[in-house]
């Protein structure tokens, strides 16, 4: 009776923020319900970048945590850790034979993520894309809800499946559908809305994170960037005012209503009125993701005990999905 199956990985690289929260994890919380979903702390793209490994085994707990509170449901759904389950590894070997370089060089988070020094980098951020795809059709998930910033690397997901199933002349993967919000799909930074709100962001001004406290969510606010104008009374006055449409369309989805509907009320009035506003509507949703880490947080094992059964679940589907594709190869 179950619906689609639903796959979709944050990395425990840090706090989870608005952009993961709006782009994707409140979308997986409502996906639960119908679906079959599966939720993975990607510790293995994390290390793509050094990550400190006492901080990296702590966030993991955390961050688990947090998808708890904000309501991912791990005993009727799935959550687990990526590494926990070695037939992610496996499968992104085989990618990263079927995937091409030139496939690789197109990709432009490697780009944004690298910059100019490119050889400094690990081989692992450049072939992240493989091990993604790896993560996805393990499962052979059908749906994938994700922010805009994953839309390249999904449709290399579909490439990987296509060549996979013609270089085997095997019709053994399905097409993957990204769910890409049509709202928030793309947070952007608070301070400069030229970059994404971003964990790997040096800077935590530009971002709300989901366990900020009530002040700070209303300083982050209060010193977002705007621009001098007031707000427009209609979309088009939104136009190249990057941080001012930003701000607008993060009040519209905490505030349930149409970008449309929020400039009617607010348009003509300077910024720092809606500010408040916005503030407190953040405030609103943040607060009891945070009270509820928070006592989760308490009982650890509790987590712990929560990610091996999530690792249990998960291996039980990928491990028949693996096998057959190291046979398909001639393991
Ligand atoms: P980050 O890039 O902040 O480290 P992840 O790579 O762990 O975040 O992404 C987790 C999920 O959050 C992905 O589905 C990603 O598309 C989504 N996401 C990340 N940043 C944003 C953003 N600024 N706006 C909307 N969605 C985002
Ligand atoms: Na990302």
């Amino acid at each position: 009776p179950l619906g689609k199956r639903v796959f979709s990985g944050i990395q425990p690289t840090g706090i989870p923020h608005l952009g993961n929260y709006l782009g994707a994890i409140r979308h997986w919380v409502d996906m639960q319900q119908g679906n079959e979903c599966i939720f993975c702390l990607v510790d293995m793209h994390a290390i793509t970048v050094w990550q400190d490994p006492i901080q990296l085994r702590s966030q993991i707990i955390e961050q688990a945590a947090i998808l708890m509170a904000a309501g991912i449901d791990p005993q009727k759904h799935i959550l687990f850790n990526q590494s926990a389950v070695s037939a992610h590894a496996r499968m992104g070997w085989i990618f990263n034979c079927v995937a091409r370089i030139g496939w690789m060089n197109r990709m432009t988070q490697f780009k944004d993520k690298a910059g100019k020094n490119r050889e400094a980098h690990s081989a692992g951020l450049y072939v992240y894309p493989n091990l993604m795809a790896a993560d996805i059709l393990t499962y052979q998930a059908t749906c994938v809800p994700v922010g805009e910033d994953q839309r390249q690397h999904l449709e290399l997901t579909n490439d990987i499946a296509q060549k996979f199933n013609h270089d085997y002349q095997i019709d053994f993967f399905q097409e993957v559908q990204g769910l890409i919000p049509a709202t928030s799909a793309r947070v952007m930074n608070l301070r400069d809305g030229s970059k994404k709100m971003s964990k790997s962001d040096p800077s935590e001004q530009g971002r709300i994170e989901l366990l900020d406290e009530d002040d700070v969510i209303a300083n982050k606010i209060r010193r977002a960037k705007s621009d001098s104008e007031p707000l427009p009374s209609e979309v088009e006055g939104l136009e190249n005012r990057l941080e001012a449409s930003n701000l607008v369309s993060i009040y519209a989805v905490m505030a349930n209503q149409s970008v449309d509907q929020v400039l009617r009320q607010f348009g003509g009035q300077g910024f720092s009125g809606f500010k408040s506003e916005l503030a407190d509507a953040l405030i609103q949703h943040i607060r009891p993701i945070r009270e509820e880490t928070k006592r989760l947080l308490a009982d650890e094992a509790h987590i712990r005990e929560m990610l091996r059964m999530g690792a249990k679940k998960a291996s039980a589907i990928a491990e028949p999905i693996v096998s057959k594709v190291e046979e398909i190869v001639g393991f």
